[in-house]
């Protein structure tokens, strides 16, 4: 079965067509279109302008992913798009093109929950994870722990109750003058930049429980940063102060849930999984602890249309279609999602 995948539930318009033959298939073209510059000047997603961009993208960008994938429209035999969560306008221009497409092409259309799409994502890899396993999602919007049994069930096992992960890497940069997307560039600041210098807190890691909050470590960083007028130093110093906060708390709550569940396989998703600290840290926990470690690819950790083809085809070959209606779901939970 190949499937066309459509993701516009923020910035990025993403397309990708995936074929689920287990011989002969894999992902067959994939495309991406950022919308980082259009919203860089405003430091952060302005809605509006993120839909209008998507309705001028996503047409020419399946066109070209067709092209890359020397597939003719008849060759296609189902459309997935992400359905939620996200913004309401940009989730309707993937779901109306995405609806309309289909019943176009005579097809079966999907609505994919864009975190069932990240946390699918590293099965897109030769070295795929099989069920169950831990999932940690840190994305710009979600930060959560998922006990994953197979597609569609996801028990929530702790997550933020308030900024998430990515949210607080954006805030944190825009207080410091670093630009957006906040994530690469505390990252890269934090390179030049001493660790010691700032201890800022790691919440919520010394009472029991999994959930997790970064508002006041976001605060304490905001705070520490008024307190001087800084130079390119001591925002490095800052920048990589919260980092190592941020990645450590995320590093005490997930082994906390791996202890909890007794899994040896945790797939890490979502834009921040793209962070070298994690990344490394992780790995050195992997190794010292037996841990089988997935991470979908780099360009595949950000939002992308491949994650959203994959999750659609996995529904779509157990019979799952929509009706002719389409909406979005801009707070669609995920253990909400009908097993399969
Ligand atoms: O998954 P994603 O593309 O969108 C959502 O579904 O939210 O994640 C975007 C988030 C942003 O907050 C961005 O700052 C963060 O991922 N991010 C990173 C890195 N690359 C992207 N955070 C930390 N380190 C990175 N290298
Ligand atoms: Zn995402």
């Amino acid at each position: 079965m190949r499937i066309l995948g459509l993701e516009t539930s923020c910035d990025d318009t993403g397309v990708a067509v995936y074929d689920s033959d287990p011989v002969s298939g894999g992902l067959l073209a994939h495309k991406l279109y950022s919308q980082i510059e259009l919203h860089a000047e405003y430091g952060g997603v302005v809605p509006e302008l993120a839909s209008r961009d998507h309705v001028r993208k996503l047409l020419p960008l399946i066109k070209a992913v067709l092209t890359e994938s020397g597939l003719k429209k008849d060759q296609i035999d189902g459309v997935a798009y992400t359905a939620g969560p996200g913004l309401a306008g940009a989730l309707l221009v993937g779901a109306a093109v995405g609806r309309s497409l289909a019943w176009g092409w005579q097809v079966p259309a999907i609505a994919v929950h864009h975190l069932e799409g990240h946390l699918l994502s590293p099965m897109l890899e030769n070295e795929a994870p099989a069920f169950p396993f831990l999932g940690l999602l840190v994305s710009g919007g979600h930060t959560l722990l998922a006990d994953i049994r197979g597609v569609g069930q996801y028990h929530i096992l702790g997550e933020s109750i308030d900024d998430a992960v990515g949210e607080a890497f954006d805030k944190t940069a825009k207080h410091l003058g670093l630009g957006y997307p906040g994530g690469p560039a505390i990252a890269s600041a934090a390179k030049t930049g001493q660790t010691g210098r700032f201890n800022f807190p790691r919440p919520m890691t010394n009472r029991p429980g999994l959930d997790f909050s970064f508002s006041g470590l976001k605060t304490a960083v905001i705070t520490a940063a008024d307190k001087t007028s800084l130079d390119q130093q001591d925002i490095a110093d800052i920048a990589a102060g919260f980092q190592e906060a941020a990645i450590d708390t995320l590093l005490i709550k997930t082994q906390r849930a791996l202890a909890q569940t007794g899994y040896k396989s945790l797939v890490v998703a979502g834009g921040v999984s793209a962070n070298e600290l994690l990344r490394t840290r992780l790995g050195q926990i992997a190794k010292k602890e037996g841990l089988r470690l997935y991470f979908p690819r780099p360009e595949f950790c950000t939002d992308n249309g491949a994650m959203i083809a994959y999750a659609g085809a996995q529904r779509l070959a157990a019979g799952q279609s929509e009706g002719l209606a389409f909406g979005a779901w801009p707070r669609w939970k995920l253990d909400d999602l009908v097993k399969i």
